[in-house]
């Protein structure tokens, strides 16, 4: 078998300007990216693409949110020296390979995704469904095949879509002469999924629970006084349930000291320990942490010149590197290339 691709890795990683990126985001992936991109090539997307499958009739959503959203991985220390971020609708390459890729994957395939499935049902398409919307999974295979990339850092909800573009590799790869596309796998974040503020099972903008990173002191006041706690807890001395209890969830994933928070678990557990000094200490470890990104944030989103030059020497770069695995593939087809 010829070695069609490095043997390195490389990552890619991306999301939906459908708003500013929150508290979910931040622990599930951006977190993590900052670590990466020291280990590991990484390309993040800007999916507006992919953010328009459901926003077909409001553009303007999606194209205002391109710079929040690189304002956002800025202002959390994504380093674009390190990491090359880039704009999915710069980037014709994925287009085309999704036209490509479309061919290959039935109707049945992609209606058997299950997270495209709870979508759909969520968001109650029934006969308006966008075919943009339900094709999305290909048009993701594309982004991640193009860029060669076989690690896709990713939530739980998207394990579909790797499995999804996997198939479309094997497919794709037994067509051509000589394999090009390379497989990928995910890398799930080691902590779990965020739940809102309000407890609920996911963090979301349409839900009205999120804490996004430009989140006022006053609003990270406000957010932890009022969130979800044991509502059996109601005097201090009686012994109170940590699973479910959003306080505890948050702490586990922001508080740098574990022993400490293991020591309150134990004592909230026993009684004796109040919802409130729980809340105090959540409360100071979150405004710690988003008080410098509030403020580079700010500084960056004032700049929307400087955003739109960093988003276009990325892109430019990612145009190289996607343009490339199209022509192998077209090669591979036996379609003339003529540019
Ligand atoms: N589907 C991802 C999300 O909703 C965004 C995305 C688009 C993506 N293309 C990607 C993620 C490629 C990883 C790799 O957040």
């Amino acid at each position: 078998m010829t070695q069609t691709t490095s043997n390195s890795h490389l990552i890619l990683t991306g999301d939906r300007p459908t708003g500013q990126l929150h508290l979910g985001h931040y622990v599930g992936s951006l977190r993590q990216r900052v670590t990466l991109q020291d280990r590991y090539p990484q390309y993040i997307l800007i999916a507006d693409l992919q953010g328009l499958t459901d926003n077909g009739s409001r553009p303007e959503k999606i194209a205002h949110n391109v710079l929040e959203v690189m304002a956002d991985y800025l202002a959390v220390g994504i380093d674009p020296q390190r990491s090359t971020i880039c704009l999915q609708s710069a980037l014709p390459a994925l287009a085309e390979l999704t036209m490509l890729y479309m061919n290959i994957v039935t109707v049945s395939r992609v209606e058997r995704n299950p997270t495209v499935k709870n979508e759909i049902q969520q968001k109650g398409f029934a006969r308006s469904l966008p075919a943009g919307f339900l094709v999305y999974p290909i048009s993701q295979a594309a982004d991640i095949t193009a860029f060669g990339a076989d690690l896709v850092p990713v939530g739980d909800d998207q394990q579909p879509m790797i499995e999804q573009t996997n198939e479309i590799v094997h497919k794709m790869n037994s067509l051509l002469p000589e394999p090009v596309l390379r497989h990928c796998q995910a890398l799930l974040s080691p902590v779990g999924r965020l739940p809102g503020v309000d407890g609920s099972a996911k963090m979301s903008k349409s839900l009205g629970n999120t804490l996004t990173l430009s989140a006022t002191e006053e609003e990270i006041h406000k957010a932890v006084s009022a969130m979800y706690t044991d509502p059996q807890h109601l005097r201090i001395s009686d012994p109170g349930k940590v699973e479910g209890n959003v306080v505890f969830t948050y702490l586990d994933a922001f508080h740098h000291d574990t022993e400490k928070v293991a020591a309150m678990k134990t004592h909230y557990q026993q009684g004796g320990l109040g919802d409130r000094q729980c809340k105090n200490e959540l409360e100071e470890c979150l405004q710690a942490l988003l008080a410098p990104i509030r403020e580079r944030r700010k500084t960056l989103i004032a700049d929307k010149g400087m955003l739109l030059e960093l988003l276009k020497a990325g892109s430019e770069k990612a145009h190289q590197k996607t343009q490339q695995t199209l022509v192998k593939v077209k090669r591979g087809l036996g379609l003339p290339v003529m540019f």
